[in-house]
């Protein structure tokens, strides 16, 4: 048998939500560019018309809210129906919001919540029934380096984001006796859509020093301080290629260096109250 006949068995069939922009789009193109099957969920799918025409049957559009419980279920049934089949999971989609905790509104948070973290659990519910009959398959889960660490102004999002990380580990302690793998996928600052598609909350004076100071500090950032989408998607799929993939990826340098130093912080309190918290129990 020559190298070009030789039946390839790295090919996988995606399923990535937030697929038409930032870190999900370059995803899509790169599963494609490798031979894999791709079922691209976003609300809007026509800026991937063409790639879809480009690559025939391999790419699957289908117009997904995950804040829809019924339009995430059809999306995988469309995916299944087309591929026979779903090997990872890229739990992608979401937005940020930025403002003081104080300053976000009811509506504001429980809507950032309901993209983020329910919208999650929707994919989850549909594509695990799925991943659990072939006994196999790798869910990456869409956090960030506010899973694991938080500033001024990132409260609600980084809420979300703990969420996320929260009900991952105990995910990946349920589900790997099934032969199913999880991975939290941490960037840190990435040059996507994300800034631009942002909800603000503002109105309060009082958190000009520090909240409106981070968001000018954000803003004048220079490029180099974010990694390019396709860095990171070629990051994510590195894990999935890996036969023993971590169940939290950082990706770029600031999203370890923001982690460690949170982490560290955490541990101090841990260490550093240890006879209060032993005397609980004396
Ligand atoms: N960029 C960063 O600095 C950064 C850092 C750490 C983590 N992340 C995380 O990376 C993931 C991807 O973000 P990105 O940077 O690639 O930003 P992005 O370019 O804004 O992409 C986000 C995607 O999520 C989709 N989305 C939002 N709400 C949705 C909904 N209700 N239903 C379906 N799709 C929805 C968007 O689709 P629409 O076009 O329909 O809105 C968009 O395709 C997010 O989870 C984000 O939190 C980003």
């Amino acid at each position: 048998m020559n190298e070009t006949s030789t039946p390839r068995t790295d090919l996988r069939t995606w399923l990535i939500t937030g697929a038409t922009s930032g870190i999900g789009h370059e995803l899509t193109l790169q599963a494609l560019e490798n031979g894999d099957n791709v079922a691209a969920l976003a609300r809007d799918t026509s800026p991937l018309d063409e790639t879809a025409r480009a690559h025939g049957g391999r790419l699957l559009l289908v117009r997904t809210d995950v804040r829809d419980e019924r339009t995430v279920q059809g999306a995988v049934d469309a995916a299944l129906a087309r591929f026979g089949r779903i090997d990872v999971v890229a739990n992608n989609a979401g937005y940020g919001l930025f403002g003081a905790v104080e300053e976000a509104s009811d509506a504001q948070a429980r809507a950032v919540f309901d993209t983020n973290v329910f919208g999650v659990l929707n994919v989850l519910r549909a594509t695990l029934p799925v991943l659990r009959a072939q006994r196999s398959g790798h869910v990456l889960q869409g956090s960030s380096v506010y899973g694991q660490s938080a500033h001024p102004g990132v409260g609600l999002l980084a809420a979300t984001k703990h969420a996320v990380e929260g009900l991952s580990d105990a995910l990946a302690a349920e589900v790997a006796p099934l032969g199913i793998k999880v991975t939290l996928v941490q960037p840190g600052l990435t040059a996507t859509p994300f800034l631009a598609n942002l909800d603000v909350a503002a109105g309060l004076d009082d958190y000009d020093p520090t909240v409106r100071e981070v968001q000018k500090g954000i803003g004048e950032l220079p490029a180099t301080a974010f990694s390019a989408a396709a860095r990171i998607a070629a990051g994510i799929r590195a894990a999935v290629d890996s036969p023993n993939p971590p169940l939290r990826l950082a990706l770029g340098a600031s999203a370890a260096t923001d982690m460690r130093s949170a982490l560290t912080e955490r541990l101090a309190d841990l260490d550093g109250r240890q006879g209060v918290t032993d005397a609980m129990d004396e």
